[in-house]
């Protein structure tokens, strides 16, 4: 018997070359609320700074990611301005939790030589919520979006 949970998936480990990421929706309500998502990183690819428009807890399955959350400095009046600052940075393993409450702000990084697997619960499906992504050198937001299959 495998160590493995029984919900990994051989497609799980081929992420899309181009984007340096896949995500595989495991649950979704019809409202869109509580999805869960596989999403495996390919080595050396990651996502600058992001909200997620709704709360998300992660959990690492497989390799090591490294994970900045940021402080937002600014009173986010202007909605293209945003000034951050780094909070903490930790490395995600298996079994280990990142917590990002709505608004909160991280990136997301495989720095490892393999590919990571994680789990990410998210309030609601993150392709129907409003999301930011920051540039920290530019000071500025810019809202995005990725469609999560
Ligand atoms: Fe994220």
């Amino acid at each position: 018997m495998s160590a493995e949970p029984g919900w990994i998936e051989d497609r799980f480990y081929e992420p899309d070359t181009e984007t340096g990421f896949s995500a595989f929706l495991l649950h979704e309500e019809n409202d869109h609320s509580l999805a869960v998502l596989a999403v495996s990183w390919i080595p050396g690819m990651g996502i600058g700074p992001h909200d997620h428009g709704t709360w998300a807890v992660v959990v690492g399955v497989e390799g090591l990611e490294r994970n900045i959350r940021y402080k937002r400095l600014d009173d986010r009046k202007n909605p293209d301005y945003a000034e951050l600052e780094i909070k903490d940075e930790s490395i995600a393993g298996p079994g280990d939790l990142v917590c990002v409450k709505k608004g909160g702000i991280h990136a997301v990084r495989n720095d490892s030589d393999k590919i990571t697997i994680s789990l990410h619960t998210y309030g609601t499906h993150i392709n129907y919520t409003i999301r930011s992504q920051f540039d920290v050198e530019a000071r500025t937001a810019k809202e995005f979006k990725i469609d999560v299959k």
